[in-house]
């Protein structure tokens, strides 16, 4: 049995004993060069994976002469360091070599990079190849992070509840620090290595001040010292409020003098007790948080204020962009274009604003963002969100890779076709030197870490996203089966459809050809189309759907909110013109009429209905898929997936059904034919 607790750090013995032994050979002697904790860590794992996949204990160490040598660039010899030469200079600090040379007849690998924690990264990924079954006799791979800046954010509060996680309580287990380490620190660290994240901000995006205060930078501090040698930065949420809380202050105001020099000192403190401190992330004057414009100033002053005091320590400042009020209701969607876009160029160079990917709120489906693309002169950092606040949460399996795939290709065309929202975020597009991406963790203290062992593959998805966001989820979703179950390819093969599939599904059976926020209120967890008693007109689900008898959907374009002016002329067009608008985003820029005919020639009302019907038929096939795994499988694994899968169907039923009777008030007509009657 099997508590999934190892990820997809499993190691599983390699059985096929002709790879076996192929491995073995290549691999009878091993030298790792250097002291760091870094190559401490790193070569642990390699034994670790080795001894566990081999079934093989001892690896002779012939130093040099060893047929694996790894090595980061100052402690390569003299001979190797010529031989790598032209490699280690096509990579950054944090990228690898791996290679493979013939030296006297005998196949020698090399692991190097320019810094520990490249080789660290190297040593990975070469772990990577056994796991997945891949040969390593003519390795030939040069690679580096596309990113500089691949973060978690964890919205975990102080007293381990956590915002939106639906996998137990936070693994900061605050009252035992900071004396006692917990296991699970050091093997979060290790699965975050393994991928590439390299930071995490540690406390929730609606901030306590008091993770400001000695008492918790002590923790922090911590936790910082167990992640260094993984080559994982800490940052932390700043509450803007923070000098008034914790500093006596009777004003957090950006321009206040004494406000300012409360962040320096505090920020000085940090350094001292964390000197790879990474740096705040900001919410500010979003959803009720407080900000620089409580006191009449702008996210320029605040995000400034914060960056000089960082400055000097190298720290940078992560603003976010994800803002809305109530003042604003014609379109909620705009607001954060419309309050930003008109700062470009003004925030200091170690600021980087972090948008999330969509302009509502990390929806099934969402177009890109359309700040993406418009500030060129500002590095917009991606924020996913990998925990399901609105995608079945922990139960439905979903695979996000394929989500995050989608918006990171979309085109933004501001500099001409071609140019694809990832290019912005690894900084291509305007030639930024800061660049990042964050996803929302689903982690928490469940003992296989995200409540549903399926959805570890979107932390794991993430990650290889983070360092190259041009991998297709394909690839993704197949190391990530190969390294967490098994390399049998009656297995993989239908799971990788099962999963590539899922996002789909799940788009289908809750919001169709481009509904969207029509989720229960408050937990998101749900269908709630018809819930219209809110306070605020934007939390309620039929101010996104708009249906009535004349038909449904937002119109966004210059008959409505004109929210498509906000994207580069060939995307307002294509989105605008309800011809030429991709089905997926239909209902997300018009409102159209119930006897709209859609490209397959169904009338709108019968294209929704088919599509509702279509998801759940989507997850059935998922759980047959799934059915037919428990070869491959161990029990408890195969077991608990089974038990989501089997929610999920009755959900998306649940979904269809409630969706279909509350729409068939304004449609007022029949359920098409092949659309089962509500059970
Ligand atoms: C969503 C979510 C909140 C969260 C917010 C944010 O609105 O429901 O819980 O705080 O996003 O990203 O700040």
């Amino acid at each position: 049995s099997n508590n999934g607790y190892k990820l997809w750090l499993q190691y599983n013995f390699v059985e096929d004993s002709k790879l076996r032994e192929e491995y073995k050979v290549g691999l009878n002697s091993i030298f790792f060069a250097g002291n760091s904790e870094t190559v401490k860590v790193a070569s642990k794992e390699l034994m670790l994976g080795l001894s566990e996949m081999l079934g093989e204990e001892n690896f002779k160490n012939n130093k040099w002469n060893s047929q694996l040598v790894c090595a980061s660039e100052a402690f390569l010899n003299h001979e190797l360091k010529k031989l790598l030469k032209s490699e280690l200079e096509e990579i950054n600090d944090e990228g690898f070599v791996l290679k493979t040379f013939m030296v006297h007849g005998k196949q020698k690998t090399v692991i190097t990079g320019k810094t520990d924690i490249g080789t660290m990264y190297g040593v990975y990924h070469f772990l990577r190849l056994l796991q997945t079954h891949q040969s390593i006799k003519q390795l030939n791979v040069i690679e580096s992070p596309k990113i500089k800046v691949r973060v978690l954010n964890h919205w975990d509060n102080l007293d381990r509840t956590v915002e939106r996680g639906y996998a137990g309580f936070s693994i900061w287990d605050w009252h035992r620090l900071p004396d006692y380490i917990d296991q699970r620190y050091i093997d979060y660290a290790r699965a975050n290595a393994s991928v590439g994240i390299n930071g995490v901000v540690l406390n929730n995006v609606n901030a306590n001040a008091l993770i400001l205060t000695p008492f918790y930078l002590e923790k922090v501090k911590a936790l910082a010292d167990v992640f260094r040698p993984y080559g994982i930065k800490v940052y932390l949420t700043a509450r803007f409020s923070a000098p008034i809380e914790i500093g006596d202050l009777k004003t957090a105001d950006p321009l206040d003098k004494n406000v300012i020099q409360w962040w320096n000192k505090k920020t000085e403190e940090i350094y001292k007790m964390i000197p790879d401190f990474g740096g705040y992330l900001v919410k500010a004057n979003s959803e009720g948080q407080p900000g620089p414009q409580n006191y009449g100033r702008n996210h320029v002053d605040g995000a400034n204020m914060l960056a000089d005091a960082l400055a000097t320590f190298k720290g940078i400042v992560m603003w976010r962009a994800f803002v809305y009020s109530e003042h604003d209701v014609t379109d909620r969607a705009k607001q954060a274009y419309s309050e930003f876009v008109p700062y470009d160029g003004q925030f200091k160079k170690n600021v980087v604003v972090q948008v999330k990917n969509g302009a509502i709120d990390f929806q099934p489906r969402e177009p890109f963002h359309p700040m993406f693309g418009a500030m060129p002169k500002t590095p917009l950092m991606m924020e996913f969100q990998i925990t399901q606040e609105y995608l079945g949460q922990s139960t439905h399996t979903v695979f996000l890779p394929k989500l995050f795939e989608e918006v990171l290709h979309e085109d933004t065309y501001v500099n001409g076709k071609g140019s694809i929202v990832a290019k912005d975020v690894d900084g291509s597009l305007h030639g930024d030197k800061l660049t990042g991406i964050a996803g929302v963790s689903n982690i928490g203290n469940d003992i296989n870490w995200t409540g549903n062992v399926m959805l570890q593959a979107n932390w794991y998805g993430y990650g290889r996203l983070a360092w190259n966001p041009y991998l297709s989820s394909g690839e993704i979703a197949d190391e990530w089966l190969r390294s967490t179950f098994s390399n049998d390819k009656k297995f993989v093969e239908p799971v990788k459809e099962m999963l590539l599939d899922s996002r789909e599904a799940v788009v289908n059976y809750m919001t169709p050809l481009g509904l969207h926020h029509i989720m229960a209120t408050g937990h998101h967890y749900g269908p709630g189309p018809w819930v219209s008693n809110l306070s605020r007109p934007e939390w309620n689900p039929v101010y996104y759907h708009k249906a009535d008898e004349n038909g449904v959907g937002f119109d966004r374009t210059k008959t409505g909110s004109n929210a498509v002016a906000q994207y580069a002329p060939e995307v307002a067009k294509m989105y605008g013109d309800i011809k030429t608008c991709p089905e997926e985003y239909l209902l997300w820029f018009h409102h159209v009429s119930w006897d709209y005919k859609l490209k397959d020639g169904n009338v709108l009302w019968d294209g929704i209905a088919l599509k509702y019907q279509e998801g759940v038929e989507e997850v059935k096939s998922m759980k047959k898929t799934w059915q037919k795994m428990k070869p491959y499988v161990d029990d408890e694994r195969f077991k608990e997936v089974n038990m989501f899968l089997d929610i999920q169907l009755k959900e998306a039923k649940w979904w269809r059904d409630s969706c279909l009777l509350y729409f068939q008030q304004y449609s007022k007509k029949e359920l098409p034919v092949g659309v089962d009657k509500p059970e």
